[in-house]
């Protein structure tokens, strides 16, 4: 609907109305609605965004800062691209409120190099915002200074982390750092620091322009307002659907996805990107909502969906977690460094039919020590797909296995 070039047109759509807003309320009565709206972290985790907030605002310090954490790396996931690419002002609209709330006059938005697209769509917004006083000094009129750069990453997925993500944008390697200090006490530079989604910014202007009740009425339990939800993989209708929190998995894949493209049964269905877990279809009827994923051993994540259908053979599946963790691993903790090695060789010990039992029960084993030891998600949820490809599709290890244990 918006030209992304254009600040008029944003503006003619109601744009900055938010920033309005929140100027005439002030930092605590910001806080309130953010809270209110029940908004909670997209980039995975589902921390709510007003307590992340409050943190930094009442951090004591020098300077602080906002930063945009747009590396979306989740497989099938390209909700932060489109925002980028199509409506850019509401990115910095969203960094702009959270800046003016906490204290902090610069932002950065930290985009994966594989976004040209969404790198230049985003500089020529900030260009354009800056011309129209909306960065900057005295932004829109008040006397609050607000400033936004865009950094871009070098392609490692573990750059999403946030602390791994803090590291890179001071211009180190990126490695995890161990939490507390959380990056809210002492972030970028050692400073307070918001990091958030490019989700989270881009649903903060309708928090604020709306109210925080016009938000939390869309949604189901602790999980208000819409996710943007991304249909990928073997899927007839791939693509952004926005919804409410509460709509099953299955509405999504069949109903709205339309099955496979394939024409043939779906069989799995991996939500929330590398690390998280396959369902079967007998679980379809999980609504989208943090806490019902949770409860049967998921995570909705950043909201990707990627299906498979019947062709799939999930141990193939199971030994790439293993796999991406081992090529993605930063290399601080044992557990993940070394754990994802050895559990790529035992899955394939198990594809070549050795010794499967005891081999499944190792993989067991070493999943529970990844995800009690791992210093970050990382390590510590690349068990959630493996363990599930071996909870729900027990039978695609069992096969072979049967066979040549018997001729053993
Ligand atoms: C390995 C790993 C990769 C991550 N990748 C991303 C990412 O690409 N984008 C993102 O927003 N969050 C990512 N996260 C989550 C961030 O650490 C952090 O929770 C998020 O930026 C906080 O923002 P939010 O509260 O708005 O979700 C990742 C976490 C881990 C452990
Ligand atoms: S779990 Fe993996 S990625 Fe995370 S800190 Fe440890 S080694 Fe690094």
């Amino acid at each position: 609907m918006i030209d992304p070039r254009s600040l008029d047109d944003y503006r003619a759509h109601g744009g900055y109305k938010g920033l309005a807003r929140a100027l005439s309320l002030g930092s605590d009565a910001i806080l309130t609605e953010v809270t209110a709206s029940g908004l909670r972290g997209r980039g995975g985790a589902g921390f709510p965004t007003g307590i992340k907030w409050k943190t930094v605002a009442q951090a004591k310090a020098d300077r602080k800062f906002i930063v945009c954490n747009a590396d979306e790396g989740d497989s099938g996931t390209f909700a932060d691209r489109m925002i980028m690419e199509g409506d850019p002002f509401l990115v910095i609209e969203g960094m702009t409120i959270a800046g003016l709330t906490v204290g902090a006059t610069k932002g950065y938005i930290y985009i994966r190099s594989e976004y040209p697209h969404a790198v230049e769509a985003m500089n020529a917004a900030i260009a354009a915002a800056r011309r129209g006083g909306y960065l900057g000094d005295k932004i829109g009129g008040s006397t609050t200074s607000f400033d936004l750069e865009v950094r871009v990453g070098a392609g490692a997925y573990v750059c999403g982390e946030e602390t791994s993500l803090l590291e890179s944008l001071e211009g180190r390697r990126g490695i995890v750092r161990a939490k507390p200090p959380l990056p809210a006490h002492h972030g970028l530079f050692g400073k307070p620091t918001v990091i958030n989604n490019v989700l989270s910014f881009a649903a903060i202007p309708f928090i604020l322009a709306e109210g925080a009740k016009a938000y939390a009425d869309f949604g189901m339990g602790r999980s208000r307002g819409t996710m943007p939800i991304q249909l990928a993989g073997n899927i007839r209708y791939g693509g952004l659907f926005e919804t409410a929190f509460g709509v099953t998995l299955g509405e999504l894949v069949d109903d709205i996805g339309g099955g496979t493209f394939t024409g043939r049964p779906v069989r799995a269905v991996q939500v929330g990107g590398p690390l998280g877990a396959y369902f079967p279809r007998a679980l379809f009827d999980t609504p989208f909502d943090y806490e019902a994923f949770a409860a049967r051993d998921g995570l909705i994540g950043h909201g990707g969906i990627v299906v498979f259908d019947d062709s799939v053979d999930m141990r193939r599946q199971a030994r790439f977690a293993m796999e991406f963790c081992a090529v993605e691993s930063c290399g601080k903790c044992t557990p993940c460094r070394i754990g994802s090695t050895r559990g790529v060789e035992t899955i394939e010990k198990i594809m070549r039919g050795e010794r499967v039992n005891e081999n499944i029960a190792l993989v067991e084993d070493l999943c529970n020590t990844m995800k009690f030891g791992s210093l970050c998600a990382l390590g510590g949820f690349t068990p959630y797909p493996v363990l599930s490809a071996l909870k729900h599709f027990r039978e695609d290890f069992a096969s072979l296995a049967t066979t040549l244990q018997a001729a053993e």
